[in-house]
């Protein structure tokens, strides 16, 4: 059967080739605690990955950070030497955007904001022609927004991969209005193929997760401002009284307490609703610089690594 995609050149690509294997090079944008995983289980799957960042440091912190993970599988010999070296040879990376020219899929991982993101899509979209699908990874971002940046919106989609990336197996398919159903139905294929469980959801503020997530994480900051409990037992109810495998407050200084608040704001702001302000204890924390365990103070302290 053909590859039914919807969009400009479709008569380009061989008609025996099936829908998921039409995929080969995947580029990835931004080299960070999302993007670098996000380029190694592609990498770990088979494709062949253009990693990109703005600056060689980033790049450069990118790619030890995939190595360092990597000796972490060899040393529980769930890897051994050979398959992560030819892992890692199959990582390709630039602080070039014109080096994506020949990915099929091109998964946007860069900073949070959507001036960012609308410059980095409409670099891809120049570098890679009208037939590559261009994904973000964003939080919260509107998929619909950041699809309208680019010619042909609709082989955008959101790829909402989870942290960490290697561990954590769902991606929220994000359809944006724009979104054709072939490019859904790739860019499902794909996690697939990374080992991923993809979940199909609207483009709605907060997509699925995080409009669950993260106002429960809020109104445990409430709980623990108003006294009803310390952090440490707001957790361990949590834990022990629903199963979760972390306590709030313990997820929000891993997520980053700066992150919380934004996607907070963005529900706010996106719904119009007060059910979604940010509890101001939350606010206050961001403001004098507790971000979680990445300053290795939050509403729990760490040490240093
Ligand atoms: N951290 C999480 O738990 C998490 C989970 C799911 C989704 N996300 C989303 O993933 C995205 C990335 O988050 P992160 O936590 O990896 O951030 P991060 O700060 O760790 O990494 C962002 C990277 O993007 C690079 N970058 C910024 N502007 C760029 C540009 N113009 N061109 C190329 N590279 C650029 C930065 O140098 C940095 O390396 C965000 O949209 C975030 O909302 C994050």
């Amino acid at each position: 059967m053909p590859v039914a995609r919807g969009f400009t050149d479709r008569e380009t690509m061989s008609p025996t080739v099936p829908d998921e294997m039409w995929i080969r090079t995947i580029g990835v944008v931004g080299a960070g605690t999302m993007g670098g995983g996000i380029a190694q289980v592609a990498a770990q799957a088979g494709f062949e990955v253009v990693l990109i960042d703005q600056a060689e440091d980033w790049l450069d912190r990118g790619l030890a950070a995939i190595t360092g993970s990597l000796d972490k599988l060899v040393s529980r010999e769930k890897l051994d030497d050979r398959e992560r070296d030819a892992i890692l040879a199959r990582i390709e990376g630039s602080t070039r955007i014109e080096h994506l020219a020949g990915c099929q899929l091109v998964i946007e991982a860069v900073t949070e904001s959507f001036v960012t993101k609308a410059e980095v899509f409409t670099g891809v979209a120049e570098a890679t022609g009208m037939d590559a699908i261009i994904a973000s990874n964003t939080s919260s971002i509107s998929i619909s927004a950041i699809a309208a940046t680019v010619p042909e919106p609709g082989r955008v989609a959101g790829m909402h991969f989870f942290n960490p990336v290697p561990v954590l197996s769902l991606v929220e398919v994000v359809r944006g209005i724009q979104t054709s159903d072939e490019t859904a139905a790739a860019v499902s294929a794909v996690a697939r193929r990374m080992g991923k469980t993809p979940v199909e959801v609207a483009d709605s503020p907060g997509f699925v997760a995080n409009r669950l997530l993260i106002p429960m994480i809020n109104e445990a900051v409430s709980c623990l401002n108003e006294g009803v409990a310390t952090a440490e037992d707001i957790d361990q109810v949590m834990k022990l009284g629903a199963s979760h495998p972390i306590g709030p407050l313990a997820l929000a200084d891993l997520i980053g307490l700066d992150v919380c608040l934004s996607i907070m704001e963005v529900l706010h702001h996106d719904f119009g609703d007060d059910k979604y302000r940010p509890a101001p204890l939350l606010r206050r924390m961001v403001a004098a610089g507790r971000l979680g365990r990445k300053t290795r103070r939050g509403f729990h302290t760490y040490e240093a690594r």
